[in-house]
């Protein structure tokens, strides 16, 4: 699993890092490729002769000397994964508030890879508020933190805060290479954000949604090998790089823009807000101010959920969205029914901090067996993670 894969590990200093030789040794066994950077501070505890002589490159902890700088921008390019051990409580908040001042942290910022984390530390360091902050904050970037552990640790005390064994960290970095290849050579279709229904050539019927969910959702699939279509309504949000991208405006350009891919999909998720309601008749110049009360007719979107629940193959996977203000739960399983979705992904405009606009979100899945499963308020991106390895186990069941 992890042959010819690109490990870069980020060492910080804690007396930790002297197991960081040990984990170079079984990487290196693995057929990984393995180059390592250090912060000043972690040299004083394990040599750069020694991690260099097991990775067999050149190790580097500074940012230049005088006659060459190091380029931390293709260093962030070059690895699959990089992988900070032992994680100091310093270059955490470092991390956690975009400082860089040496090279770890400025490869950090350049790093286009996932990132994982495994801190060391004292207890006390560990359950400090501001660390615990921060380790939250690090997380809503989407970086992997590794769990430490009870034991005795350097201050002699016994507590929790010991560093992941390298071959726990083996293991993690095994699961993530399986999970990145979970969606390999399937094509995926997503909307995102809302539809603009317009009334004349300067006014228009839309919604709050920001199209973040949906982005969040091509970006974890696209990370794991997926081909990604992404058909959008306006959104103010920049579009995620590396995939094929459609932009529309109102429900039926999304209609269209649906039916035309849908057949060459596996995996179809509707995370747009379509507007469930048109302008019967545009009018071709602006509309004047008229007395008290201006009527407009509205007609019915097409529901393009609906049409491709009717549609769909046995191979192919429907995830809809329902955005529900009360009956929820009873909501959201008529819509699967209806809709003839294998998911609906439930988010309440009732939880704080989850929905329209917002970074969070809480959801609740339902599949089409009625199972429903409950997730915390998480970033959009981990919500994300959450939705596709729920379709990622049906696919490999
Ligand atoms: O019926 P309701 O609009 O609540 O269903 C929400 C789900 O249906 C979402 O997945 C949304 O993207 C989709 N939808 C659609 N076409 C519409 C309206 C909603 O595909 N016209």
């Amino acid at each position: 699993m992890l042959r010819n894969k690109k490990i870069l590990i980020g060492v910080c200093g804690s007396i930790a890092a002297y197991k960081i030789a040990v984990l170079v040794r079984l990487l290196v066994k693995e057929g990984a490729t393995v180059k390592i950077i250090m912060t000043p501070a972690a040299t004083a505890f394990v040599t750069p002769l020694t991690l260099s002589t097991l990775s067999k490159n050149e190790v580097l902890y500074s940012l230049a000397t005088d006659s060459s700088w190091a380029n931390h921008v293709l260093l962030g390019r070059w690895a699959d994964v990089m992988l900070i051990a032992p994680l100091s409580c310093n270059t955490l908040a470092k991390m956690a508030h975009g400082l860089c001042d040496n090279l770890l942290t400025a490869v950090y910022l350049s790093a286009t890879c996932k990132v994982m984390l495994a801190p060391a530390m004292d207890e006390d360091m560990w359950h400090h508020a501001t660390t615990k902050d921060n380790i939250e904050k690090v997380k809503s970037f989407g970086n992997l933190v590794l769990p430490v552990h009870h034991g005795e640790l350097a201050s002699g005390l016994t507590g929790e805060g010991r560093m992941a064994e390298p071959e726990e960290m083996i293991t993690y970095l095994q699961q993530y290479f399986q999970q990145n290849n979970s969606l390999a050579g399937k094509k995926v279709v997503i909307t995102a954000g809302p539809t603009y229904e317009p009334i004349d050539p300067v006014r228009f019927i839309g919604n709050h949604s920001s199209g973040k969910m949906g982005m969040a959702l091509a970006e974890e699939c696209r990370n794991r090998g997926a081909t990604v279509l992404l058909i959008h309504g306006p959104v103010q949000q920049a579009l995620p790089p590396h995939m094929k991208t459609i932009s529309v405006q109102t429900a039926q350009q999304m209609y269209d823009a649906c039916m035309q891919a849908f057949d060459h999909t596996d995996i179809f998720i509707m995370a747009a807000a379509v507007a469930d309601y048109a302008i019967a008749e545009i009018s071709g110049t602006k509309i004047k101010k008229q007395e008290n009360e201006l009527s407009l007719t509205l007609h019915k979107t097409p529901d393009i959920l609906k049409q491709l629940g009717a549609l769909k193959k046995n191979h192919q996977i429907l995830v809809g969205f329902a955005l529900e203000t009360d009956h929820e739960k009873e909501n959201a399983i008529k819509k699967l029914k209806l809709k003839n979705a294998d998911y609906i992904i439930l988010n309440s405009l009732q939880d704080k901090g989850a929905g329209f606009g917002h970074d969070s979100n809480k959801i609740t899945i339902f599949d089409k067996a009625e199972n429903c499963f409950e997730f915390d308020l998480k970033s959009k991106k981990e919500v994300a993670a959450d939705i596709i390895n729920t379709i990622s186990k049906k696919i490999h069941a």
